[in-house]
């Protein structure tokens, strides 16, 4: 069985008053079974590893190198140093902001595991891409050529996030998601034998605690990673307990 991770990605939000979020979500016990994770702005990192108790803290991004004149950057060993067991890599807006390539993400997964950070790898397709039809063909290239030939179950974890659904309120069919997350099971299955069905997938794209008790009913959906709806403990922890119970 996948682990089940709910992640939260605060992206470019939140200076030091946004830890009372994280404050808040620690009140209530991490559920068995589930680890729960908040990727705030990178300068918030240390702080909120420093309050996080048992909520994982990720980054949202890393270097490929671990040091070196990449002035702005921020090495996978400085994130590890600063308290973060997790990165999310890929992400469509690092793809369309900084026009990052697969292989550059793979290179950057590759750093990530080497400082011992868990690499959250996110692929998706576009609206167009999904309308031509072309929607596994291009999930499934983004997962090859995304993930080194190093990655295991316990060092990646990958996340489908449909780019016309992020942020926008709109979210795949039930069966949409099903045929997504089951072609990437089957790829990474062939890719990686038998450790192939305990990679983690989680959806992501306008999760909500209204959708995400269908959407965790989903085979082969072991989580989700959320963007605004993780801001809030509030918001957030409605969709922790419905990973829980799922
Ligand atoms: P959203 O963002 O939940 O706000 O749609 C998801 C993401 O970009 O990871």
């Amino acid at each position: 069985m996948a682990r089940k991770i709910a992640a939260g990605n605060w992206k470019m939000n939140g200076t030091g008053a946004a830890l009372a979020e994280l404050d808040s979500l620690t009140q209530d016990p991490v559920p068995d079974g589930v680890d729960v994770l908040i990727c705030p702005p990178a300068p918030l990192i240390s702080r909120a590893a420093a309050v996080a108790g048992a909520v994982k803290i990720g980054a949202q991004d890393c270097h490929a190198k671990s040091s070196g004149a990449h002035t702005g950057d921020i090495s996978a060993d400085m994130l590890r140093d600063a308290g973060a067991s997790y990165v999310i890599l890929g992400h469509s807006e690092r793809r369309s902001d900084h026009a990052e390539t697969d292989a550059q993400v793979c290179a950057k997964t590759q750093a990530a595991v080497d400082a011992g950070l868990i690499a959250v790898v996110c692929i998706g397709e576009t609206l167009d891409e999904r309308n031509a039809g072309q929607t596994l063909e291009i999930v499934c290239g983004q997962l090859a050529a995304s993930l080194p030939d190093t990655a295991t179950s316990a060092t990646c974890v990958v996340a489908y996030e449909p780019i016309w659904a992020i942020g926008t309120g709109k979210v795949p069919t039930l069966e949409q998601i099903s045929e997504v997350h089951d072609a990437l099971r089957a790829a990474l299955v062939e890719r990686f034998g038998d450790d192939g069905l305990q990679f983690s997938l989680l959806y992501g794209g306008s999760v909500k605690a209204s959708n995400a008790v269908d959407i965790f009913g989903v085979p082969n959906v072991d989580g989700a990673l959320v963007g605004g709806a993780s801001l809030k403990a509030a918001d957030f922890s409605p969709i922790i307990a419905a990973l829980a119970a799922a």
